[in-house]
């Protein structure tokens, strides 16, 4: 099994089906000149450090981001980096990125990270973040020469590395955690074995727009599946119904039956979201959001942090029924969903992605490794048998059986380790990491993000659906009531249990 979550972070490539690079063609000259000359003549810019531009030009355009245009007073280092997001109404392509990316090298901005988002401003268009090195670059005159090719140009002040890593705060912030790595499209990876067959991807596309669209607090619009998809998924569906009772654990069996039983999973058709997002909600608080592809680990593991889990809502190519290089339908839904609805691996699965919030890349790095080998690959153990509960495996018998086989090395999960062990995405794993149970996992996975550096540790707020930042003495104060209400009901009702 070979499909493959979030995992190592990376910058991303693409988001979906680009429009023609034809955008603005006569301008390419002319901008890199523009470049060129305002690199050359400019010495000191004391706009430049702050990103901001000149307050005759396009004023508008940096109006939610800065709020005046006085020139700013430098105190103490300038700023060696900054984070820049772009858009236009006419629509991006990657030859107008490449245009833009001209303009960053002829200014000597280096760099560092670049990201493609759904545009907010033209459906279906892309908007692009870029981070760079802007050590004695003018930044003033980079951001004008790229204001002539698009038309909204935003400096992120938050986004500067001075100021912290950007994290969601709000659940409705998972708008903008749309980041998709382009490893695995069936477009661009000539292994995928929709690779070749332009139906499939076409398919694919009318589905991910679904994903594109969606935004927090709307209904998952569903899709009406063809006879070919559901054949597809009820194949998948019986092999792995069969091997569950003896491969999977506890948990996911039983929660598996319960769908069943609710009439959600039937391998006559396959789930739509909506409903099973509904499910998720009533046992664990875990609710679904559609997902066009392979998520950054940094936007998987944050929607973690809301209860989100982000699901594919494609299906793998007909031809190739017990592999997909990537996540989708059958692998979200008969190997994550069923475990999700435990309120123990839910908590499990929340607490890994509130210990990625704020972190660097390389913890970013490490957690997903965690996920890696626990979400998607873990094994446990249930008396004296071994049983799967990772997605992975769950939702791939030929792994499933391997990994429970003594074939692979088996060897007990210890998070320290774990977070830093090398792993392979072409083929079976050749070592599985095996918990005592979800709670022993949960306890050493606390210990672990307890060490990671971070300069403040948060909580999820599930009434205003907000991440509270315990950074203050109000916020400490205000959460140590919360949970003091908790602790005097538990109190109680042990006395209670107790007196009877
Ligand atoms: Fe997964």
């Amino acid at each position: 099994m070979m499909s493959r979550p979030a995992s190592k972070p990376r910058p991303v490539k693409r988001a979906h089906t680009f429009e023609g690079s034809t955008l603005y063609p006569s301008r390419k000259s002319s901008l890199i000149e523009d470049a060129r000359r305002d690199s050359a003549s400019s010495s000191v810019d004391v706009w430049g450090p702050f990103g901001l531009p000149s307050p005759t030009e396009n004023d508008d355009v940096f109006a939610e981001e800065q709020p005046s245009l006085s020139p700013p007073v430098v105190n103490g280092d300038l700023p060696k980096q900054m984070c820049v997001s772009f858009s236009s109404r006419e629509g991006i392509g990657f030859g107008s990125l490449a245009r833009a990316a001209k303009v960053f090298e002829m200014a000597k901005a280096k760099l560092l990270h670049v990201e493609s988002r759904t545009s907010t401003i033209k459906e279906d268009g892309l908007e692009f973040l870029v981070q760079c090195d802007v050590k004695g670059v003018n930044t003033r005159s980079l951001v004008t020469s790229l204001q002539k090719i698009v038309d909204s140009v935003v400096i992120h002040r938050d986004d500067l590395p001075r100021r912290g890593v950007w994290f969601p705060r709000h659940i409705s912030d998972l708008d903008k955690c749309t980041h998709l790595t382009t490893e695995y499209e069936p477009d661009l990876d000539n292994d995928h074995p929709g690779f070749s067959d332009k139906v499939y991807r076409m398919r694919r596309s009318e589905i991910t727009r679904i994903a594109f669209q969606y935004k927090y607090g709307k209904n998952i619009e569903g899709v009406e599946y063809t006879e070919e998809e559901t054949k597809t998924w009820g194949y998948v569906y019986r092999q792995l119904q069969q091997l569950f009772t003896t491969h999977a654990c506890k948990e996911h069996v039983a929660a598996f039956r319960e769908l069943e039983r609710a009439g959600l999973y039937s391998p006559d058709f396959i789930p739509q979201l909506e409903d099973v997002s509904k499910f998720l909600q009533e046992k664990s608080g875990f609710q679904l959001r559609p997902v066009a592809g392979l998520l950054t680990a940094r936007d998987f593991l944050a929607s973690l942090a809301f209860r989100v889990f982000q699901t594919t809502q494609y299906i793998r190519h007909a031809s190739s029924p017990m592999h997909t290089p990537e996540p989708d339908c059958c692998h979200e839904l008969l190997g994550h969903i069923p475990i999700l609805a435990d309120p123990g691996f839910a908590q499990f699965s929340q607490e890994i992605g509130l210990a990625s919030l704020g972190v660097s890349d390389d913890d970013i790095t490490k957690l997903a490794t965690l996920y890696w080998f626990t979400v998607e690959f873990g094994l446990c153990k249930e008396g004296d048998q071994v049983r799967a509960y990772g997605a992975g495996l769950l939702s791939a018998p030929g792994e499933l059986m391997y990994a429970l086989s003594d074939q692979p090395e088996h060897r007990s999960f210890q998070a320290s380790k774990v977070a830093v062990q090398e792993y392979q995405d072409k083929n079976y794993q050749p070592l599985y990491f095996v918990s005592e149970s979800f709670e022993d996992t949960k306890q050493k996975l606390r210990a672990f993000a307890s060490s990671m550096k971070k300069p403040f540790d948060v909580r999820y707020d599930p009434f205003t659906r907000r991440i509270v930042t315990l950074d203050t003495v109000e916020n400490v104060r205000d959460t140590a009531r919360y949970l003091k209400g908790h602790f005097s009901a538990v109190t109680s009702a042990l006395e209670r249990i107790t007196v009877r």
